[in-house]
């Protein structure tokens, strides 16, 4: 019995789909209200197929018109175990290479620009930036599936041999900075296994991004870099590398960012242990590779930007007990940092300290 009702609510769910929950006045509106009715019924992605702006964008990147003239060599370098000269290595563990053409560039925003102008739903693309778009949810997974496979994997077994040998899912959207939204993204690591990002445009100053060391490493919060994004050009790094976007002054600056994820690794004892190795910090950390939202420290050493709020502190949890340098108990006390929690373990640490001297 139970079968059979699910059954029927089964077919019940695919009548609007089909177009057979449209009423007959419905039925003789203009292609455009019939859309917009249908789309209610349909996920955004399914929505948006017939409004594709460049419907060849959706079957793959790889055209010739569309690639950075030395990509494709570049690649089959990496595929030979070799890397290019023109697979530049900007600091350790950063890479950077031309990988699109002004034209696709173009092509790609205009798409996202005409997905935003049909009015279907957009969701932030990840847990920090609050503008963009995630393009695996508007019809793109495969395109990027197929350029992860044949462009990314390559060049991540070269770069990243112990983590880039295989990807078995990932993470794409558009992320974007101008004034009066995200000017920039605060210091942070990616859910990446390698991360790949590509500036797309448009007219922008001020484009850099600030790299730190891995995360639980005694380098973790020292400065290590600062890469200045090129339209087409993209940089490639491991997920776990702390960095985060300067803020842009004038413009618009608009990225594609690929978050790889290799499920075998992530499976593996070495990905379930990596918290459980956090190295001792080396010294107190270089401003510029604080985090508001992640260091328990930050207002120990700068003030919280415009916005953020002491209660911060509560979400902080950098460095964990076992990675704090030497300094930092002494840090927290005499910093001005009173967040809730700070607070209290301060209070408790003080007591303990009383309690010893009695
Ligand atoms: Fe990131």
């Amino acid at each position: 019995m139970m079968q059979a009702r699910s059954k029927g609510l089964a077919l019940l769910a695919c009548f609007p789909r089909m177009g057979l929950g449209l009423s007959r006045e419905a039925k003789s509106q203009p292609v455009k209200l019939k859309r917009s009715l249908m789309s209610s019924f349909l996920s955004p992605e399914a929505a948006y197929v017939d409004m594709r702006k460049a419907p060849m964008l959706f079957e793959t990147f790889l055209r010739e018109e569309w690639l950075a003239p030395s990509l494709l060599e570049v690649v089959a370098s990496a595929e030979r175990g070799e890397r290019h000269p023109l697979l530049k290595k900007e600091t350790d563990g950063v890479y950077s290479l031309d990988v699109f053409t002004e034209k696709f560039c173009q092509t790609f925003l205009e798409e996202v620009d005409n997905y935003f102008a049909t009015g279907l739903p957009v969701r932030r693309p990840n847990s920090m930036n609050n503008y963009g778009l995630i393009v695996n949810e508007i019809g793109l997974r495969p395109a990027l599936t197929d350029f992860q496979q044949k462009v990314l994997r390559p060049l991540a077994a070269l770069l990243f041999p112990e983590i880039g040998q295989s990807f078995g899912a990932h993470h794409s959207f558009m992320v974007q900075y101008r004034p009066n939204e995200d000017l920039g993204l605060d210091m942070h690591t990616d859910d990446s296994d390698v991360t790949f990002n590509v500036c797309l445009g448009d007219e922008f100053e001020a484009s850099g991004l600030t790299f730190c060391g891995g995360v639980g490493k005694s380098d973790h919060r020292q400065f290590s870099y600062q890469y200045n994004h090129v339209p087409g050009r993209a940089v490639l790094h491991l997920g776990t590398r702390r960095h985060g976007a300067d803020d842009i002054y004038t413009g618009t600056r608009r990225n594609l960012i690929v978050w790889s994820h290799n499920l075998e690794y992530r499976a593996s004892d070495a990905y379930v242990k990596r918290m459980y190795n956090y190295e001792k910090e080396q010294g107190p950390p270089d401003v510029r590779c604080l985090s508001y939202t992640h260091d328990r420290d930050y207002n120990a050493y700068k003030n919280y930007p415009p916005g953020v709020t002491k209660d911060n502190a509560q979400r902080a949890w950098c460095p964990p007990p076992m990675g704090c340098y030497d300094q930092m108990d002494t840090v927290l006390k005499t910093s001005n940092q009173r967040g809730p929690l700070l607070q209290k373990k301060i209070q408790q640490a003080d007591s303990s300290e009383d309690d010893t001297k009695k």
